[in-house]
């Protein structure tokens, strides 16, 4: 079980925060299949301290999927811990601090992954943020700014002293973005140089990988990114594997009905103009290595509303439930 100072999750597989995905909606959809903990997208500090709106919204949440972390990214010490206490406020559960982020607009303002090349302003920002928030605190960070600067172990270090409760490492540089595979070894060093529980991330695409990741770095927890889009159900593979029984994949009932909730959630957090628009690009997901996706995804186009979901599943679905399985 992953314990993340006085939180003790029931589990230790957690969903990672991704901008534009890790909605409420989805965040429920993934919680009732399992996952321990899950993360709003990264939000910025600077926006809440203006309780921008759209900022603000980020942050909306539910009873059903806590408990919740919340992602903030900033460059400034006082504007992060004045953050921090308007989520504390807020009443959510856990907070991080992100320290990966490598999308040029974060980093040219010093926050994201530009904090790895500042290590003294990270730690700066870590105890500011510290004094200001008494729950559990994470940082999630990358292996470093560039190859082969590989900083990650020595800054856990340095954010266990400043007071973070636990971390997570992506072990990618910031200067490869998604590309190329992560170096799961990396984990394990980070693990090695810290006392903190430490949350492995990087290419968990199957339940196996989870486990594996488990195995071979020692981590104490995984966090799931893009394998969990369109696959919420890994989550509850991951729990059957852990506990010895054969992970079970979902039907096509099962799928379907999931598709449709997801958009009914959707359409009560966005209206359903907005719903349909986003669950287009989900549905690419949902279908993915499925027979004959591709054809249903001709008629993806035409989802505008819950009656075009439902006939361009009818069609597609009629069509699968003929296959010999
Ligand atoms: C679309 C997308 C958005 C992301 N947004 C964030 C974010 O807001 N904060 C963050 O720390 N990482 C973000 N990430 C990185 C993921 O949390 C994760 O570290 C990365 O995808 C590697 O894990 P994976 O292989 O399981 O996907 C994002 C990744 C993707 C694909």
């Amino acid at each position: 079980m992953l314990r993340i100072g006085s939180l003790q999750l029931n589990h230790w597989v957690v969903l990672a925060p991704m901008a534009g995905i890790t909605n409420l909606p989805f965040r429920l959809m993934v919680k009732g299949q399992g996952a321990a903990l899950v993360f709003t997208e990264m939000v910025s500090a600077k926006g809440l301290t203006l309780k921008q709106a759209r900022t603000m919204g980020y942050l909306k949440t539910d009873p059903m999927e806590r408990p919740l972390a919340a992602q903030i990214f900033g460059s400034e010490p006082l504007v992060m811990a004045k953050a921090a206490e308007l989520i504390w406020d807020m009443g959510l559960d856990v907070l991080d601090i992100n320290v990966g982020c490598p999308v040029k607009r974060v980093t040219k303002t010093g926050a994201g992954a530009a904090l790895l090349a500042s290590p003294e302003q990270l730690i700066r920002i870590t105890r500011e943020v510290r004094r200001a928030w008494p729950g559990p605190l994470t940082a999630k960070l990358r292996a470093g700014w560039k190859r082969p600067e590989l900083v990650a172990p020595e800054i856990a270090k340095q954010l266990e002293e400043a007071g973070v409760d636990a971390l997570t490492i992506h072990p990618r540089y910031a200067k490869d973005g998604l590309s190329g595979k992560s170096d799961w070894s990396i984990i394990r060093r980070v693990k090695a140089s810290v006392s903190i529980p430490v949350i492995g991330n990087g290419d968990v695409f199957r339940p196996e990988d989870a486990i594996k990741m488990k195995e071979t770095t020692g981590c104490d927890g995984v966090m799931i990114g893009r394998g969990a889009i369109g696959n919420p159900w890994i989550f509850r593979q991951i729990r059957d594997m852990g506990a010895g029984t054969k992970p079970i994949k979902p039907d096509l009932k099962e799928r379907r009905e999931f598709i449709v909730r997801h958009f009914q959630l959707l359409s009560k957090f966005t209206g359903q103009e907005r719903a349909a628009r986003m669950m287009r690009g989900l549905l690419f997901w949902y279908t993915k290595g499925l027979p004959h996706s591709g054809r249903f995804r001709g008629s993806i186009g035409r989802i505008k509303d819950i009656k075009s979901l439902h006939q361009a599943m009818d069609t597609y679905f009629a069509a699968l439930e003929d296959q010999p399985q």
